[in-house]
């Protein structure tokens, strides 16, 4: 056999995969369908703008451990993500917090903020939530679900929030601080340069097939490498045989314009229903940038078939059930390592993807 291992798949968890594989003396190839390494981090150069071809990317954690592992590859930047909404007129900033509060009701103390959520919610007497709204609302009070929740959960989701279970929405945090920092991460930044320079030094003195579908490859090959990873589709590897596991897609609309500041924010979400797209990235604030041009995306949701990018798994009882049918097909294969978003079907953030990949190399070499 020609390689140790065969990894499918030059995306973030393949990626660190052969790198650490590499590091120990084993010859691997890495194979994506994609035309560019990366996967779903991978950025592309535009007027000297790093734009998150895939939607925004930003790196946070409180793991210690995989916040140094990243840092080997790259240096980041202070960015700190807080976005801001659009409902009609209105701007707000997210997440909900006294700034939230402060524009929608005019009030000035975390006491009188708490007090008007507090009425709203027993205003409206739901004992038991029996759909996403309901759900919402016992959680967050009219205002704010109506501006704020209502109509970017729909649109996210393609349906009416009274028609999508309340588990969805497990607990929509409130803040009663001046605190625009999304995240409560302890680390938070955006590789300064863009996430695809982070994946060259991975997959660097590696041979990297692209273009290569894994189906296509083992037709002729199918006896190259003594083991494979592969963080493609779990289903599809089975040859969709128990059924399709199901996921919701996006749509994104790069456009360069003509101007050196559009929105003045990275990200810009748009809560009203009419407004088909979520949000608006504004790429070059990733990384403050001063070019004379930016690069904006729309970021259209939109239902998933066989054949379209997958997203986001939608890991409801039904589909959950499917994949630990998968998985345990999955077992059966002891030459065959399934990691990944896709291989795992899982929605997970980069470190957690790191994290995972790391715990396979340990499981695999035992250090
Ligand atoms: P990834 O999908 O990146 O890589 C898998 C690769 O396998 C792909 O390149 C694919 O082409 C290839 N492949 C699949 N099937 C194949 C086949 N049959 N043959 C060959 N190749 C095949 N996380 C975070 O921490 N902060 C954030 O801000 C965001 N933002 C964000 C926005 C959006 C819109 C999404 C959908 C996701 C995020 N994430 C995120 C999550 C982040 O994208 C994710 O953690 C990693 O990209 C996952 O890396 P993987 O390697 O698992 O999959």
């Amino acid at each position: 056999m020609k390689y140790d291992y065969l990894i499918v798949g030059a995306g973030l968890f393949g990626s660190v995969f052969a790198y650490e594989a590499n590091k120990r003396g084993k010859y691997c190839l890495v194979i994506d369908k994609r035309s560019h390494i990366g996967g779903n981090i991978y950025c592309e150069s535009v007027d000297g703008i790093n734009v998150h071809k895939y939607g925004a990317h930003i790196f946070h954690t409180s793991n210690k451990a995989v916040w140094q592992y990243i840092n080997q590859f790259a240096e980041f930047n202070n960015y700190i993500n807080s976005p801001v909404a659009i409902y009609k007129d209105e701007l707000y900033n997210l997440p909900f917090n006294m700034n939230t509060f402060i524009k929608m009701w005019g009030i000035k103390t975390p006491a009188q903020a708490k007090a008007k959520i507090k009425e709203q919610i027993r205003e409206l007497n739901i004992v038991e939530p029996s759909n996403l709204e309901e759900q919402a609302l016992s959680l967050v009070g009219r205002d704010v679900y109506e501006k704020l929740v209502k109509g970017y959960t729909e649109k996210q989701w393609g349906r009416s929030c009274t028609k999508l279970p309340s588990f969805i929405i497990k607990r929509l945090p409130l803040r009663f601080t001046y605190d625009n920092n999304y995240f409560n991460d302890r680390y938070q930044g955006i590789p300064m340069g863009g996430y695809t320079p982070i994946i060259e030094k991975m997959l660097s003195g590696i041979e990297v097939r692209l273009n290569t579908d894994y189906f296509d490859y083992i037709k002729s090959e199918k006896d190259c490498a003594k083991k494979t990873v592969f963080t493609g589709m779990i289903d599809a590897f089975f040859g969709y045989n128990l059924g399709y596991l199901e996921y919701r897609s996006l749509r994104f609309e790069h456009e360069r314009l003509d101007c050196d500041n559009y929105q003045g924010n990275a990200v810009v979400n748009y809560t009203e229903r009419e407004v088909p797209y979520t949000r608006i990235i504004e790429h070059k604030h990733f990384e403050f940038g001063k070019q004379p041009s930016t690069v904006i995306s729309k970021e259209y949701p939109s239902e998933w078939k066989p054949g379209d990018e997958p997203y986001y798994p939608v890991n409801d009882e039904k589909n959950n059930g499917l994949y630990d049918r998968y998985a345990k097909l999955a077992e059966s294969q002891s030459d065959v390592i399934f990691g990944g978003r896709l291989g795992s079907y899982r929605y997970y953030d980069m470190d957690k993807v790191i994290d995972a990949a790391l715990k396979a190399v340990a499981l695999e070499f035992g250090n």
